[in-house]
């Protein structure tokens, strides 16, 4: 059988070096059985208790190999046309993996036309991902980045061939996936790695959780404006009507209901006339334009500028916004409401977001650049 095969590949060598056609005979020659053991080890999510469990997809549980394979792909520029962009360039680890422009830019400066959002917790968003929810799975997700032109601007099929000769990358496909040949990598199993190292992406050790969720002694206690922040946060506790209400979306150990909502930051004559129409352009409602999903804030101190489009630069002009009532449109969330914010309440509202940033998480090693 051996013989048969030699004899085949010699054949099909000559034919080739026929014709001439170098590029394909290299390919040919250097599709060689990889030299890796296969032996696949769970890797164990540390989901804080408080934190909600996360869904996993049967066909892509997280092994060790595997979400070291994503995290490398997620830092490596190979995966852009030029070499000059990898995901890490829009979702910078020390930013909680959000974006310091307000659009994302992509190779050779295109500009997109909304803000690259915080990758925290982002295994725990079942109800859609994108600011629009028109993506399902991580998995399906990261195949995005790659063909689009204002990001990586590659093609999928350049990117397995560039991912097949590299001298690493088949040795860790094989270890994460126990594929025999390096043509054997594919774009899904790519975007499966890419996928796990996201789900590992988990902040839930901010002082927030430490002192009300752990209550950890050594967090200390919070301090007075905190406190007063707390209170104004959270609407159920505050004692007045008129208040910033902000746990009625951004609430739950997530401090995010993940729901479509319209928080009134685009002045519209009518709904049709969004110039994002978020969630509408996906479900095509009329009703839905000028949604967008609720983030998290988590980190918020860290992922400036805010909303879809980066349009605040601060969380003081966050304030302002919602202080406001926002602009009114006929899906204006109802929990959106003029309040009057003095400047010791601002003040007590960003200490306590402030309180919501999670250094652990920003500085694990296990997040960071590989290749660095
Ligand atoms: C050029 C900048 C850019 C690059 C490069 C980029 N992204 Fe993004 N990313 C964005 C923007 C902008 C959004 C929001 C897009 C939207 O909502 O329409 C986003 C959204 C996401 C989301 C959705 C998060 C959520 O909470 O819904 C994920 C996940 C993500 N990116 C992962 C990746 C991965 C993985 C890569 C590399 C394969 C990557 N990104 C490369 C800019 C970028
Ligand atoms: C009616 C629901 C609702 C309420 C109440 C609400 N928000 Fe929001 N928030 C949203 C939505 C929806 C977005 C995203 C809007 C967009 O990008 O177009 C958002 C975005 C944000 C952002 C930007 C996050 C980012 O990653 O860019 C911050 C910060 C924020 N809200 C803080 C607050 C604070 C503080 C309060 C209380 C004063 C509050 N929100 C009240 C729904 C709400």
């Amino acid at each position: 059988m051996k013989y048969n095969i030699n004899i085949l590949f010699f054949t099909l060598a000559f034919l080739l070096s026929c014709s001439g056609d170098e590029l394909v005979m290299n390919d040919v020659l250097k599709d060689q059985k990889i030299e890796a053991a296969y032996t696949p080890e769970a890797y164990q999510l540390n989901i804080p208790k408080w934190l909600p469990e996360m869904e996993i997809p049967a066909d892509n549980p997280l092994t060790k190999a595997g979400v070291e394979l994503g995290r490398h792909l997620f830092y490596d520029p190979i995966l852009s046309l030029d070499s000059t962009i990898s995901c890490a360039s829009c979702h910078l680890p020390e930013l909680s993996f959000a974006d310091p422009n307000r659009l994302g830019v992509g190779i050779g400066g295109a500009i997109g036309d909304r803000h690259a959002m915080s990758l925290v917790n982002v295994g725990f968003y079942t109800k859609g991902l994108f600011w629009d929810g028109r993506v399902k799975t991580l998995e399906e997700q990261a195949l995005m980045p790659i063909e689009d032109h204002r990001e990586m601007n590659e093609n999928w099929k350049q990117v397995e061939k560039k991912l097949a000769r590299h001298p690493n990358y088949p040795k860790m496909f094989r270890e994460a996936f126990g594929i025999e040949y390096p043509s054997q990598i594919t774009k899904e199993l790519a975007t499966k790695a890419i996928a796990q190292f996201e789900r590992t992406l988990i902040s839930g050790e901010s002082r927030f959780d430490k002192i009300v969720f752990a209550n950890d002694l050594d967090a200390g206690f919070l301090t007075d404006s905190e406190e007063r922040g707390r209170v104004l946060y959270f609407f159920e506790e505050s004692q007045v009507l008129e208040h910033p209400g902000c746990s009625h979306c951004h609430n739950g150990p997530l401090f995010t209901d993940n729901a479509f909502r319209n928080n009134g930051i685009e002045s519209v004559n009518s709904l049709k006339d969004f110039p994002d129409k978020g969630f509408g352009g996906f479900t095509k409602q009329l009703g839905d334009n000028g949604k967008f999903r609720v983030p998290t804030l988590r980190n918020i101190e860290l992922t400036a500028p805010y909303m879809h489009d980066g349009r605040f630069q601060t969380l003081e002009e966050v304030l302002d916004h919602y202080s406001s009532g926002g602009h009114f449109a006929e899906n204006l969330d109802a929990n959106i409401l003029p309040f009057t914010l003095s400047a010791r309440d601002k003040q007590d509202l960003i200490n306590f977001l402030k309180m919501l940033t999670d250094t652990n998480f920003v500085n694990n090693p296990d997040l960071q650049n590989p290749f660095k």
